[in-house]
């Protein structure tokens, strides 16, 4: 094996693909993505998608990292055959992981945002409009969303300055074990509260008649959106953690522990806030502001809600902050592996970028709110998230995909082997057929169909 910085162990790589995974996706996204689509049905149809769909891209980007010891912007220059174009892959990866962050800082520092708001008692004693218009005084507040946002940049560049095992692998160990008390704390609050029941329904029993009210080709494109983008697939961003392991392990047995943590944490985060969406009589389908809406109503009408609200928010960051680190980390790689510099160097000119990128987004909130992209109403932030979610991450996913299963690409024997090395559960061979030539088809129709239906 070469010199290649490593993980200094299994429990770091598990934990570090999962704080990757799990993230602003499971806890701000998933809720108001499924308060927006219905409920259950979304749900239902999203889990499909995680097995169906997520579960062996996920193999195939490990395998795909760990084969060629390179991040997503060598990886396909080592393995494809000579002659062919699959390294072109490695640009959309690219632009991918900055488009992603252009968004997510913004997300990010709204979490961090709202501990001090909290802890403060900014929402002391106000009822729901207050606590709505608390939220929209700040998104017409460039200068503080921009504070709050380049101070999660900073603390997450910080960490990866460190490098690979003393900074990103310590830290997101501590944080991914807090995140898990914390939500079960708020879980077991959240279900108890008078009224909860409504909200599992809406939750947890799927009404397929709510399908037909956002087109039904439109539903499942965003399931398929959200499975994609809550296991980070399609960007190279999970190829990347599997170039820092060893061969000990099959990469099957590893995925579905990780694809578990995230479910698990998305599950949670839905049984936190509908049920208190419910018990308080606050629309679960408003939109990205749903978690900052309503939560702080729940707490502010809860018994120690001012330190439930703390916890929740300092958890939320965390998992923002956990998964700004590993695609900070990817992109660093990529600057590292393709102009050879200092990690320090290429640390600190990415830092800047990333902070000019996120910008847009901000100021799509309130000094460019006229541009509305995606229809009356829409942000920069709605355009970027569907540049990243609907598009690259399907059709990336489609080429790791292709690649792994194409005699003109790396090919299914390749595939297989390196999956398959190491002890653990093995990629099942008999799912060939179906990789190769369902699968494909699958995101295809999807796409298609969305599109169709997004545009017509
Ligand atoms: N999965 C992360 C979340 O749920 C977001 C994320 C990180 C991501 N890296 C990614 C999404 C790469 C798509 C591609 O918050």
């Amino acid at each position: 094996m070469n010199n290649r910085e490593r993980f200094s162990s299994r429990l770091g790589f598990i934990l570090i693909s999962a704080g990757c995974a799990v993230g602003l996706g499971n806890v701000w996204r998933f809720p108001y993505i499924t308060g927006q689509y219905g409920g259950a049905a979304f749900v239902l149809v999203y889990l499909i998608f995680l097995v169906l769909l997520g579960l062996p891209i996920m193999v195939m980007e490990f395998a795909v990292g760990r084969a060629s010891q390179k991040s997503a912007a060598r990886s396909f220059h080592v393995l494809e055959p000579s002659g062919t174009k699959w390294h072109l892959q490695g640009y959309a990866c690219m632009a991918g992981n900055y488009l992603l962050m252009m968004f997510y800082t913004t997300v990010g520092g709204w979490m961090a945002a709202y501990i001090f708001k909290t802890l403060t008692g900014e929402f002391k004693g106000l009822d729901s409009d207050g606590v709505a218009a608390v939220f929209n005084d700040m998104l017409a507040r460039p200068g503080y969303m921009t504070f709050w946002m380049v101070l999660v940049v900073l603390l997450s560049f910080f960490i990866c300055s460190l490098g690979l095992q003393k900074g990103v692998e310590r830290i997101t160990k501590a944080m991914m074990s807090c995140l898990f008390l914390i939500l079960l704390i708020l879980c077991i609050r959240s279900v108890t509260l008078p009224g909860a029941s409504e909200g599992l329904r809406f939750y947890l029993i799927p009404d397929f008649t709510r399908f037909t009210e956002n087109g039904v080709g439109n539903t499942i494109f965003a399931a398929m959106g959200q499975a994609f983008f809550t296991l980070s697939l399609g960007i190279g961003a999970m190829a990347i953690f599997g170039s820092y392991i060893g061969k000990d392990r099959s990469l099957t047995g590893e995925t579905i522990n990780i694809c578990l943590l995230d479910t698990l944490v998305a599950f949670l985060a839905g049984l936190i806030i509908f049920p208190s969406c419910f018990a308080f009589g606050v629309d679960p389908g408003q939109g990205p502001g749903l978690v900052f809406i309503t939560l702080p109503n729940i707490f502010n009408q809860m018994v120690g809600g001012r330190i439930f609200g703390v916890l929740f928010f300092v958890f939320m960051t965390f998992a923002a902050q956990s998964t700004i680190i590993a695609v900070f980390e990817n992109i660093i790689s990529f600057s590292m592996d393709l102009f050879g510099t200092s990690r320090k160097k290429t640390v600190l000119i990415n830092g800047i970028a990333i902070i000019l990128l996120s910008l847009p987004c901000v100021f799509g909130f309130n000094i460019w709110s006229d541009f509305q992209p995606m229809g009356a109403g829409s942000t920069i932030q709605d355009l970027e998230d569907f540049i990243v979610s609907n598009n690259l991450l399907p059709l990336g996913s489609m080429v790791y995909l292709l690649f792994c299963t194409s005699r003109y690409g790396w090919g299914w024997k390749n595939f297989l082997a390196e999956a398959d090395t190491g002890k653990g559960v093995k990629f099942p061979a008999w799912a060939r057929v179906y990789v190769s030539y369902i699968l494909p088809l699958i995101v295809l129709f999807i796409f298609i169909m969305g599109y169709y239906q997004k545009f017509k």
